[in-house]
């Protein structure tokens, strides 16, 4: 409203004898004084639009919505009954108007909405597929900040991911439920704007029925037994993407640890699962110390691992604590399984901390998460170890080029594909190749520090590696990013067949 009335008064001096501004006065009608110019209480946001419903992503142009910023989600929910996933819930969000918005979208599927309010007033809302549409009573005035309180039941609806063929968002499973959003299904449990280029943190306030717990992202903040059912409070400490929001109920076997640097670790097993299953996370402490050496500073407060007794086949790196499918741990493989250990907390900084500004650079996240991998064996083994994972790395995408497509053009509707991960790691070792040791570990802190907690392309990372190595690497990441077939590593005697 300020700046409305700043404007029509500079309007006012400026504009005596020369031109309407705007549409209200007329040349020829002399002005009176400036204090005649009553801004109508009607008028303010008088151009206001409606905020786009999607934020321009080049893979998923409807994800997330415009105009609006959302500083922080408070998630209340109750689980009323375990098997069916049937949630009374509360989602508050904090945001800032980024421009006049007469109306405004949230992503949000399925349930059935009691009450919606904005600044405390009841606000009209229509709903498509996942667009939430809210028109509040007044229209919000870009640079203020405004609070969304919607209250809503039911159960999850049952989602395929548009980006691979599994179930995601809220999952129901036999005797709890888990949740991984990647890159879409946060909207199947809270109102959102879904998408990663709106980071914000996060307090989830979950009551469940005894005997079961909640595991999700952040700290525990606060565990309340109410008789029958129990009350947990989780903050995130540092913003985050909504597709790495989490909320498991199970019941828990918790093991806690410190890194040697002081990082505390959690690690959820689902109770029925056997001790073995803690052998591969024994060394996270280990893995959180050496990329904190190696990129930076380990990004966030706290970390761990859940681990769910339902086969998903799939891990996710949701912030602070990553879930693994059963199916993901391989009992007779330690060592195996300890690299998607390492991919999964390596995700920490990219991916979580460093997040895509667009899903088709997912490569970002996979590619750099593989390399990890690769790192972690050199780590442990040394560099021939690592030059013999690159070798069969290599050999796989020659030998099935089909699954491997080209890292910098997964299919939208594949976004998972091979490529991202085994061609994306192999960028990042032909760069080393290319740039020498040196600058190698230079470009990722570098990168990294740039970007904590915001967003990047790969125009972002390519500039950071020209900047270090002193090189044009167009060419380069031409090559290794978009060509249909992997180009060679003559210096390893690797070359396409
Ligand atoms: N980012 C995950 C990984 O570490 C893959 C997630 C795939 N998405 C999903 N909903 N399963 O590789
Ligand atoms: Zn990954």
């Amino acid at each position: 409203m300020k700046n409305k009335i700043q404007i029509i008064l500079a309007c006012a001096f400026i504009g005596f004898a020369i031109l309407a501004c705007g549409q209200s006065s007329s040349p020829s009608v002399p002005p009176a004084a400036v204090t005649a110019v009553i801004v109508p209480e009607e008028a303010v946001g008088a151009e206001a639009e409606a905020g786009s419903a999607g934020l321009g992503d080049s893979y998923y142009p409807g994800f997330g919505n415009g105009g609006y910023d959302v500083t922080h989600y408070t998630l209340d929910i109750t689980v009323n009954d375990v098997a069916t996933s049937d949630l009374t819930a509360i989602t508050t969000i904090a945001a800032n108007a980024t421009q006049d918005l007469l109306s405004f979208n949230l992503d949000f599927i399925g349930f059935e909405i009691s009450t919606l309010t904005v600044n405390d007033a009841p606000a009209d809302f229509s709903r498509k597929e996942q667009e939430l549409t809210v028109t509040p009573l007044k229209p919000l005035v870009a640079g203020q900040p405004f609070t969304v309180v919607v209250q809503y039941s039911g159960s999850p609806d049952e989602m395929q991911s548009v980006a691979l063929p599994v179930s995601t968002g809220w999952v129901t499973v036999d005797g709890g439920s888990f949740v991984m959003s990647e890159p879409d299904g946060s909207a199947n449990f809270y109102p959102v704007n879904d998408h990663p280029l709106d980071k914000a943190t996060y307090t989830f306030r979950v009551t469940v029925p005894h005997p079961l717990e909640v595991a999700a992202n952040g700290a525990l903040i606060e565990a309340l037994d109410n008789g029958d059912t129990s009350t947990f409070t989780f903050e995130t400490r540092d913003p985050m993407a909504s597709y790495l929001a989490t909320i498991n109920i199970d019941e828990f076997d918790i093991e806690t640890m410190t890194s040697d640097n002081g990082i505390p670790i959690r690690n959820y097993y689902s109770s029925e699962l056997p001790k073995e299953v803690r052998k591969p996370f024994a060394r996270q402490g280990e893995m959180l110390d050496y990329f904190s050496e190696i990129y930076g500073a380990y990004p966030f407060d706290v970390y761990g691992s859940m681990v769910m007794n339902t086969e998903f086949d799939s891990a996710l790196e949701n912030q602070t604590l990553s879930i693994y499918g059963i199916d993901m741990i391989d009992y007779e493989d330690v060592a195996g399984t300890e690299l998607t250990v390492a991919h999964e907390l390596s995700h920490q900084w990219f991916g979580d901390s460093v997040s895509v500004a667009d899903w088709s650079d997912i490569w970002l996240n996979e590619g750099f998460a593989t390399y990890s991998e690769g790192l972690w064996i050199e780590h442990l083994d040394g560099r021939e170890a690592l030059d013999e994972w690159v070798k069969s790395q290599y050999r796989d995408v020659v030998n099935y080029p089909q699954y491997y497509a080209a890292p910098g053009n997964p299919p939208a509707d594949d976004l998972f594909n091979g490529g991202v991960y085994v061609r994306g790691g192999l960028t990042l070792h032909a760069l080393r190749l290319e740039v020498g040791d040196q600058a190698f570990f230079e470009i990722l802190p570098v990168y990294f520090e740039r970007y904590q907690n915001g967003n990047v392309s790969t125009e972002d990372f390519i500039a950071v590696a020209e900047e270090i190595s002193g090189k044009d690497l167009t060419e380069f990441f031409d090559n290794w990013l978009y060509n249909e077939t992997i180009p060679p590593i003559s210096a390893m005697g690797l070359g396409v067949e």
